[in-house]
């Protein structure tokens, strides 16, 4: 008997490792490409504004101290998780997050909505010393954030990159004052800064 043209395939392999691929990749663009469209992941909610040169430097500072590695920001869509961090995430929270930190690994508590929770305070206390605010806490300390300065010309330079080349919509007087906001600052406040706003922007919406 002449073989099928499924025989042919499960005899294959070469030609089923290409079908497979195949099928898959349909699977995956037809869940992917709309997203790419959808306003709901590509339109940044209402209020959010690209992050000031303060708390852009915080972001860089705790993408650098490796922060996400302990902490997400991410909250999921279960009651549980609504309950102790507020609103879940929403994708237009993110539009000016190159790269976001969403992460998924909480060996500390969920980030995302920790704008407002603590007093500036609080927050250098914990960094200087975590076990002072919080005996049992197993987060390193940070304090030489308190005493590093920052480069004003450097985070001018990263703004007007994200505005020319990702569409982040600063204006020139923002790019331009950008050294004078961070003048005299340390990485601490910049940290802080950038934590205090974080979630901020659909917290009212509980
Ligand atoms: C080794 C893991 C680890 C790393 C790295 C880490 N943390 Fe934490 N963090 C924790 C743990 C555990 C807690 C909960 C106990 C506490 O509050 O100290 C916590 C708590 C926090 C809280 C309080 C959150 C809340 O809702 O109570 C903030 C804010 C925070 N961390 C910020 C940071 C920042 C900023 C960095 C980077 C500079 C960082 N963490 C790095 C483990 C970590």
């Amino acid at each position: 008997m002449a073989a099928t043209g499924h025989e042919k395939v499960e005899k294959n392999i070469g030609l089923m490792i290409v079908l497979i691929i195949v099928v898959i990749s349909i699977g995956g663009l037809v869940q992917i490409v709309p997203l790419f469209f959808m306003q709901s992941t590509t339109q940044a909610v209402e209020g959010l504004k690209p992050y000031p040169a303060l708390q852009l430097v915080g972001r860089d500072v705790y993408v650098r101290e490796g922060c996400y590695l302990c902490h997400s920001q991410m909250i999921r869509p279960f009651r549980a998780e609504t309950e102790r961090y507020g609103h879940y995430s929403v994708a237009g929270e993110f539009i000016y997050d190159r790269p976001f930190q969403w992460g998924s690994k909480r060996t500390g508590p969920d980030l995302h909505r920790v704008g407002g929770r603590y007093s500036d305070d609080w927050h250098y206390a914990h960094l200087m010393d975590p076990r002072a605010v919080v005996p049992e806490s197993v987060m390193p300390a940070y304090p030489w954030l308190a005493d590093t300065g920052i480069d004003g010309a450097d985070i001018q330079h990263k703004m007007r990159t994200l505005k020319d080349w990702f569409g982040h919509p600063y204006t020139e007087e923002e790019i331009e004052k950008a050294p004078k906001a961070v003048e005299g600052k340390t990485e601490m406040e910049a940290v802080i800064a950038y934590l205090q706003n974080l979630g901020t922007t659909l917290k009212t919406v509980k």
